[in-house]
């Protein structure tokens, strides 16, 4: 969808791979961003405004813990922007040591805001259709086993965002659902996150793992404001060290009726 002109929802913009794309929708000429996260960044906030005058930048504070402070945010969010074309889902942590904590904010909280956006982008009922984006993780492609919580929530968000991909939603709703699967990038979260595994021996590894090649954070959000702006309903798109790889899968099962 290109999103010139376009009303855009970014959930956790403040966060590394929020603010790079938040800079890179905002370039791309959309109108109307709002920004929900835990907590104002009032430095992000002055920036943007000041490096885009022509748009309209709001931030409402939510709690992906609590489904009723996310449908609360949908709701203002409609109030003052009449109405969205793009949703962006991307807080999230990676802290297995926190179990459902991971599971609370990387999965539930991700499906609710998928389900609160919904009845205002529903075209059958009055909205405009849209994209829905879900960040999930290489993790969710290949595992890493040294994070298998993390892994488990995100191979979650890949789940649910195909699933609503189906056509009797599409045709329905009018809404396109996208997966994308960052690569390591170079964020607040991939810093120290050795120390936040579940099975303290494995630690070690895990420190390994973080030396491991990162992409730069504004590579990445170039990138996906690409699928933003290129991908297809359904599909699920690798996103690492500056490449973008379209993900397909085997039909290992169908339904028969
Ligand atoms: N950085 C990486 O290497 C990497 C790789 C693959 C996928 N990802 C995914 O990309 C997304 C963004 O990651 P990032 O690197 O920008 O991380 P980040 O830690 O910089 O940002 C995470 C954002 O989520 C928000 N958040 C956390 N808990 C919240 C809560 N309870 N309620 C509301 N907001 C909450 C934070 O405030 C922050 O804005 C995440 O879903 C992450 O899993 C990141």
């Amino acid at each position: 969808m290109e999103l010139k002109g376009k009303n855009v929802i970014y959930s956790g913009g403040f966060g590394g791979i929020g603010q790079a794309c938040i800079k890179e929708i905002l370039n791309s000429g959309a109108k109307h961003m709002t920004i929900f996260d835990l907590v104002e960044n009032k430095e992000a906030m002055i920036g943007f405004k000041k490096s885009y005058p022509g748009a309209t930048i709001d931030f409402i504070p939510f709690d992906m813990r609590k489904k009723e402070t996310i449908t609360a945010a949908f709701k203002t969010a409609k109030a003052k922007m009449g109405h969205f074309d793009v949703l962006v889902n991307s807080c999230g942590i990676m802290m297995d040591s926190e179990v459902d904590l991971t599971i609370q904010i990387n999965l539930m909280g991700l499906i609710h805001s998928n389900l609160a956006a919904l009845p205002y982008m529903d075209k059958s009922s009055g909205g405009r259709g849209g994209v829905i984006v879900n960040i999930s993780s290489v993790a969710c492609l290949e595992p890493p086993p040294l994070y298998p919580i993390y892994s488990a929530s995100k191979d979650g968000v890949k789940a649910f965002t195909r699933s609503m991909a189906d056509q009797v939603y599409y045709d329905r709703f009018g809404v396109n659902f996208i997966t994308i699967c960052p690569g390591i990038t170079d964020t607040p979260m991939s810093e120290g996150f050795y120390t936040r595994v579940f099975f303290k021996f494995v630690e070690e590894k895990a420190q390994a793992l973080a030396k491991a090649k990162q992409q730069p954070v504004d590579v990445l959000a170039k990138n996906i404001i690409k699928v933003m702006e290129t991908g297809k309903n359904g599909g699920v798109y690798m996103l690492n060290l500056g490449n973008i790889e379209e993900i397909t899968f085997p039909k290992f099962w169908e339904a028969t009726f």
